[in-house]
């Protein structure tokens, strides 16, 4: 078949087509790539052995401590709980009450023991077991049981309790102040691994430490408590720090809730430690948005904490910061978080020395103040 030869306006009138076809061509592949992508973005990420939908956990506090509020907190799509946590000085009381009870009868049988609190009030240690196991029924997010404690004593039996109850893993928050002028840094910090072993004899289930930066070679300290065996470490726990009040001359607390501009501390010890350690790492404290729940992330973390936000915001905000973070992964092009994780660790960085005293220098030393 012969076709008549074309006019000069009519050939550009083909090339216009050909071009405008393949330009249209090559949009809709990039918006069908777009929705793929967008509909692939996967936020799951492992942690202490457990697969979380995605990295958000809401840390230990009040919101935490009954099964409508963390049915609540599951809805608004977090990753993860970790319970209020139960003292250990709640146990010991707990304990020794039952105790006295015991001897102050005439004779028991060991068995009783179980069978005590019958019909008396529930005490708070009761309460705690009843909560992770109503938890594990009403929610099928991994519920973490939290226990903040300060020796590795008479309490650390109770551990098996709380893996019997159903809970996925334990937090221990050891609060160790370095104030009493009796002990060294070495005795202080053969507290931590003294706990960590006593907790191991009792539980299988992941143990996560949560500490502070109150330690006298932190990088050391994080590094040899990774290598115990344990699930994970929380960076870092926060202490309510003390005000006064000048009327009164009472000492106050003061900042109960975290700044955004908290994030730093948790952010440089996260990038340090991450690549350097045998164990997960949860960041807590200043994630205040999705900004910086990916910062964590990119810093190396496997899972992230938030507690203060939460308190100002209201659980919904949840699924606000995991939307910012989708959004950022979509514009970054990222499907996963293993994409980017540990991108911005002090290992893996370009200029390891911007988590050090060098940028301190740069950055103070022509400080001007606009
Ligand atoms: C009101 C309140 C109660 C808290 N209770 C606990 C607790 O029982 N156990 C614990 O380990 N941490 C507790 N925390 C500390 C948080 O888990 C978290 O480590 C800290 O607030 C820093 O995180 P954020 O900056 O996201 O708030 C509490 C924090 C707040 C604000």
């Amino acid at each position: 078949m012969k076709f008549p030869p074309l006019q000069s306006k009519q050939k550009i009138l083909l090339l216009k087509a050909a071009f405008f076809g393949q330009f249209f061509s090559y949009l809709l592949i990039k918006v069908i790539t777009h929705q793929k992508n967008k509909h692939m973005i996967d936020l799951t990420t492992k942690f202490l052995g457990l697969t979380l939908r995605n990295p958000l956990i809401v840390g230990s506090c009040g919101l935490t401590d009954s099964v409508e509020k963390i049915k609540e907190i599951e809805q608004a799509g977090a990753g993860a709980v970790v319970l209020k946590s139960l003292f250990e000085e709640e146990i010991i009381s707990e304990m020794e009450e039952a105790m006295h009870r015991m001897t102050s009868r005439a004779f028991i049988y060991p068995e009783t023991f179980d069978y005590m609190d019958e019909g008396e009030d529930e005490d708070s240690v009761r309460k705690y077991l009843r909560l992770i196991e109503e938890t594990k029924s009403a929610v099928n997010i991994p519920v973490i049981a939290s226990i903040n404690c300060v020796s590795a004593q008479k309490w650390t039996y109770f551990a098996k309790e709380i893996q019997n109850a159903g809970a996925d893993a334990l937090e221990l928050n050891l609060f160790i102040l370095p104030t009493d002028f009796e002990r060294s840094a070495e005795d202080n910090e053969k507290l931590y691994f003294e706990i960590v072993e006593e907790v191991q004899k009792q539980v299988t289930i992941p143990i996560l430490l949560k500490i502070s930066y109150y330690a006298s070679n932190l990088g050391q300290m994080i590094q040899k408590l990774s290598n115990t065996g344990i699930g994970g470490i929380t960076l870092f726990n926060r202490f309510y720090s003390p005000d006064f009040n000048l009327e009164t001359y009472q000492v106050t607390s003061s900042n109960v809730l975290s700044k955004p501009t908290d994030l730093s501390v948790s952010l440089r010890w996260i990038a340090v430690m991450a690549d350097r350690v045998n164990c997960d790492l949860a960041a807590s404290t200043g994630v205040h948005d999705g900004d910086a729940l990916i910062k964590q992330i990119l810093a190396g973390a496997n899972a992230v904490q938030v507690v203060s936000a939460l308190y100002k915001h209201g659980p919904k905000y949840i699924g606000q910061m995991l939307e910012d973070m989708k959004k950022w992964m979509e514009h970054e092009g990222y499907n996963k978080l293993d994409d980017f994780r540990g991108k911005m660790s002090q290992a893996r960085s370009s200029n390891p020395a911007a988590y050090e005293r060098v940028q301190f220098m740069k950055n103070f030393r022509h400080f001007i103040f606009e």
